[in-house]
């Protein structure tokens, strides 16, 4: 007995000692395999039911693995700007998790202004970390749809109105984030650019606007980034919904630019059992089957893809060609992330993060008017700082929608500024009262702002505190609750909400010397702009908003974004001029709203610019509290062979055509950043179009006193336009202008290149 049991220990102790040689691992566990073995060796080994399963959610933000095989779970957040709290499996509200607050990070609207792809990637390699401690295979962002209209409720969550600045800035997040083994899925594909009736409206927009315009950003997050995700939106494209949109998902994303990632759903944004099946879409998610309008719970198993696909695939009605498409798809993401072959284990909330949220805050505010230099502020010793406004003071992390986080802190305006001026004495008056509410889903900021005062008492209160003050600063805009910068809603006017525009007037006529801080997502109008001395464009800013701020305000920090949107002056200026552009019509006899892009390509500053028309603060626009100089600038060529056209699929669209070099003088006092911007003018004749289209810009930093050169290198796609008839891009022949300047209105200096 007893040497039966040294016998049997041993021969235990042999099977635990040697670990199984590399030939019994199963090729998709092993991960010194590559990616496309893996997705071969495990793709046979599941069932049709397995596969079917992995295709659509189980709860609110998960989809099933294969348990038999040790394949996990499918883990998505929200996205953009931080990682949503916990919610409850088959509920919005947070699950009350209390080891869930994040760290969170600025709004994309913040993000573009910075005009900075190292910051961007700063952003991406931070949130990419966080979901990663947080176990998320899929990050539901960013999001690059273009500012059509100012009154988009989600104008915050995307990167301005020019496709190619949204293109640049997405490329280093979305890199930023797969670093970490997490999926970035770049939303809301496709022309989804308003809230308003966002699941009923078909977006009627022609081809050369929809890959001028509307594309370019997601084309360079799969092409340029390597997007792993990509997210269908809520809209119908074509008379089809986005989420199972042909055209879309397989001729373009799928076809013409490769994509080998998975398609997600819009939460419930799919609609169409056969369409679901065959249109490209991979990964079913959401609340209900119906465009979110309800049904019982636990609608899982009636998903489009769950059973209704299972019942077709058994009675022949479809084939198991897309099912082994979009499971390839499913297992190759898997691959990439939870199971890739370098393990990632991310972080959360630390000091490095909260530091890179208040460097991108900062480096995002925009100085937008600052006569007499009146900014930096320079309040005494002992002296007395006023904010007047609900800004300084509200928590804006809550709200806003699915990107709502729940985080560690949030320092408003108010703490910052009696952080950094301990020797001042920093006072606050409301002056208005906007929004109160504290909570979203659940997450509370714990701040009661409540007030009884009249509109006329608070007004009286906040002209009295100024009297004795030595600064004043009116800190307002907009925030995240209904009809502001929300989901699900668009604003109802281009002006500020509450009375501010007369607040602000009464303020400055008693307060010569006025600051205006302006926080908002999307562009408002500022019919006071000639009344105050300095205006100052802050946005949602996360937990570092009010630090950044007062980095800003009071000089710590140069500031040096830019606008990524125009800021006209008033709506009525726009593009959008009827009814059927925006927010769209019914026709009689049609099933959905239908909204047309009447107005092609000229969106933003491309409309502004080319119809003449004075802005209040133009895209690209921004100051420093140094000047810079554009000494010289030139091009390498002054004329190039390239004229013709080219296949949308064409590799030498990405090759450069010509490079520029700008040099950069620092002629005032401070070490700061210009964004020194390209805009490709084309030759007149032929086709309209806009004056001047931006193709290339580069934030550099140089040193008070000292000059810096610049290069900045141009494709040749910064010199086509697409020819709808042809379906191709065409380089036309001619002079092109190719504008050097330090906005869309502020141009400095013109180079011609000769195209043959
Ligand atoms: C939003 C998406 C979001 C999803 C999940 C949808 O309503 O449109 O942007 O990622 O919900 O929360």
């Amino acid at each position: 007995m007893r040497r039966f049991c040294v016998a049997a220990f041993s021969a235990a102790l042999l099977v635990c000692c040697s670990s199984p040689s590399r030939k019994d691992i199963p090729v998709y566990l092993d991960p010194s395999r590559s990616v496309e073995e893996r997705v071969q060796d495990a793709l046979p080994r599941l069932s049709t039911e397995e596969k079917v399963a992995m295709t659509h959610a189980q709860s609110k933000f998960s989809s099933p693995g294969v348990p038999r095989l040790g394949i996990p779970e499918v883990w998505c957040t929200d996205g953009p700007h931080g990682i949503r709290p916990e919610v409850l499996w088959d509920e919005w509200d947070q699950a009350g998790w209390t080891n869930d607050s994040c760290t969170a990070f600025p709004a994309l609207s913040c993000l573009a202004a910075t005009w900075d792809r190292e910051m961007a990637l700063l952003f991406g390699r931070g949130i990419g970390e966080e979901a990663r401690y947080r176990k998320k295979d899929i990050l539901l962002g960013p999001g690059v749809n273009i500012c059509r209209t100012p009154l988009n409720g989600r104008n915050f969550e995307y990167m301005g109105e020019d496709p190619f600045l949204a293109g640049a800035m997405v490329t280093p997040y979305v890199q930023g984030v797969q670093e970490n083994g997490v999926a970035a899925c770049v939303k809301h594909f496709a022309v989804n650019n308003q809230e308003t009736r966002r699941t009923a409206t078909n977006s009627v927009v022609d081809d050369r606007t929809l890959y001028e315009i509307y594309l370019p950003a997601f084309r360079s997050a799969v092409q340029d980034g390597g997007a792993w995700a990509i997210m269908g939106s809520y809209n119908l494209y074509n008379g089809e919904f986005n989420c199972h949109n042909k055209r879309l998902l397989l001729d373009i994303l799928k076809g013409e630019w490769s994509f080998d990632g998975v398609v997600v759903s819009d939460w419930g944004g799919a609609r169409d059992d056969d369409q679901a099946i065959t249109n490209g879409l991979d990964m079913e998610y959401g609340t209900w089957t119906n465009g979110l309008r309800g049904a019982p719970s636990d609608s899982y198993n009636n998903y489009h893809l769950a059973r209704p696909y299972l019942e077709r695939i058994r009675d022949g009605r479809v084939g198991t060609k897309e099912l082994d498409d979009k499971a390839a798809r499913i297992l190759r993401l898997i691959f990439r992330t939870s199971m890739s072959a370098v393990p990632h284990y991310g972080s959360f909330n630390s000091p490095e993060h909260y530091d890179a949220a208040r460097r991108i805050a900062a480096a995002g505010t925009v100085l937008l008017k600052n006569d007499g230099g009146l900014l930096p502020l320079n309040v005494p010793k002992g002296g007395r700082l006023l904010l007047v406004g609900e800004n300084a003071v509200k928590k804006m992390v809550v709200g806003g929608g699915s990107s709502n986080l729940k985080t560690r802190y949030e320092i408003t305006p108010l703490d910052a500024l009696r952080e950094a001026l301990p020797d001042a004495q920093v006072v606050w008056e409301r002056g208005y009262v906007g929004d109160t509410g504290s909570s979203y889903n659940k997450v509370d900021t714990g701040q009661d702002l409540s007030d009884p005062r009249s509109p006329e008492k608070l007004l009286s209160d906040a002209l009295a505190a100024a009297k004795d003050a030595d600064a004043v600063v009116f800190i307002g805009g907009l925030n995240k609750s209904a009809n502001q910068d929300n989901e699900g809603t668009d604003r109802l006017d281009i002006r500020l909400p509450y009375g501010q525009d007369g607040l602000i007037e009464a303020l400055a006529a008693e307060v010569p010397d006025l600051i205006v801080v302006n926080i908002s997502g999307s562009p408002v109008a500022m019919p006071w702009e000639k009344s105050v001395k300095a205006i100052v464009q802050g946005w949602y800013g996360g937990s570092e908003s009010g630090r950044a701020l007062a980095d800003v305000l009071t000089g710590a920090v140069n500031p040096s974004g830019r606008l990524p949107f125009t800021f006209p002056a008033s709506l009525e200026d726009g593009p959008l001029k009827s009814e059927r552009q925006y927010p769209g019509i019914k026709p009689e006899g049609e099933k959905w709203w239908q909204e047309y892009y009447d107005e092609g390509v000229f969106v933003g500053y491309r409309w502004y610019s080319s119809k003449g028309i004075p802005v209040q603060f133009p895209f690209g626009h921004g100051l420093s509290y140094t000047s810079f100089d554009y000494a010289s600038a030139s091009l390498s060529k002054k004329q190039i062979k390239a004229a013709g056209s080219y296949s949308v699929s064409d590799s030498a669209l990405g090759r450069e055509a010509v490079g520029a070099t700008v040099r950069i003088a620092n002629s005032g006092g401070r070490d700061g950043a210009e964004v020194v911007q390209l805009y490709v003018s084309a030759p007149s004749g032929g086709v309209e179009r806009p004056v001047k289209e931006l193709r290339g810009f580069e934030k550099v930093f140089v040193p008070a006193g000292q000059s810096r050169d610049v290069a900045i290198s141009l494709p040749l796609r910064s010199f086509t336009r697409f020819d709808e008839a042809s379906h191709s891009w065409v380089v036309d022949p001619g002079t092109y202008n190719v504008l050097v300047g330090s906005s869309s209105e502020d141009i400095r200096c013109s180079l011609s290149l000769e195209i043959k």
